[in-house]
């Protein structure tokens, strides 16, 4: 299968947040800015994979700074590690106050897409190619990030076996 470099696969996507994307403090409630966060990552895993994908897990979620009403919100999503089937992808979330043009980062997510095939099994993804720098230091963090993961699925799984034999 051939290689891809990050760039192929990379999307942005732009919000002005409205009223209805706000919670009881005017502040952009964080369900929207989830659902954005998986939509722009989702994109990004269909570019990569080029088959359908499946958001497995949001392992890593900080709100920095809070998005007030009327913000443009600007989301960067990039791709920075694979394994035979997963895709860790990373998304950088900035606001942009309308007047000023204040520019502030806020959010950093880590979600993992599963490539699935038509009968929604695990199936292979192109692997990644390393260029620079940065693209390693990006995999190596993304490969320890990748073992915690691991870890805490065989521990869902475990979790869910148990109650099913109850
Ligand atoms: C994700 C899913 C396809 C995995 O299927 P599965 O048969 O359990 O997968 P496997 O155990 O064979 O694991 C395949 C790979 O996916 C990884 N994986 C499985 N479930 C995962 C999860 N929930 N999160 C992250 N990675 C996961 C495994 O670690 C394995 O990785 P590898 O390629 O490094 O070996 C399946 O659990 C599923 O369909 N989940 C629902 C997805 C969904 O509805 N998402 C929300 C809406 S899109």
């Amino acid at each position: 299968m051939e290689k891809k470099y990050w760039k192929e696969s990379a999307a942005q996507l732009q919000r002005i947040v409205l009223p209805e994307d706000t919670n009881v403090y005017g502040n952009l409630y964080g369900g929207r800015l989830v659902e954005w966060i998986d939509n722009v990552a989702s994109i990004v895993a269909f570019r990569h994979a080029r088959r359908k994908a499946v958001t497995g897990s949001i392992d890593s979620l900080f709100f920095m700074s809070p998005i007030r009403m009327g913000d443009i919100v600007s989301l960067d999503g990039r791709i920075n590690f694979v394994t035979t089937s997963t895709m860790e992808i990373e998304v950088n979330v900035y606001s942009e106050e309308g007047t000023t043009g204040d520019r502030r980062f806020t959010t950093k997510a880590f979600l993992t897409y599963v490539a699935v095939d038509d009968l929604g099994h695990p199936t292979k993804v192109p692997q990644l190619i390393l260029k620079t720098e940065e693209d390693k230091r990006r995999y190596a963090e993304a490969e320890q990030r990748n073992i915690v993961r691991k870890r805490n699925l065989e521990i869902v799984k475990r979790a869910m076996r148990e109650k099913v034999s109850e």
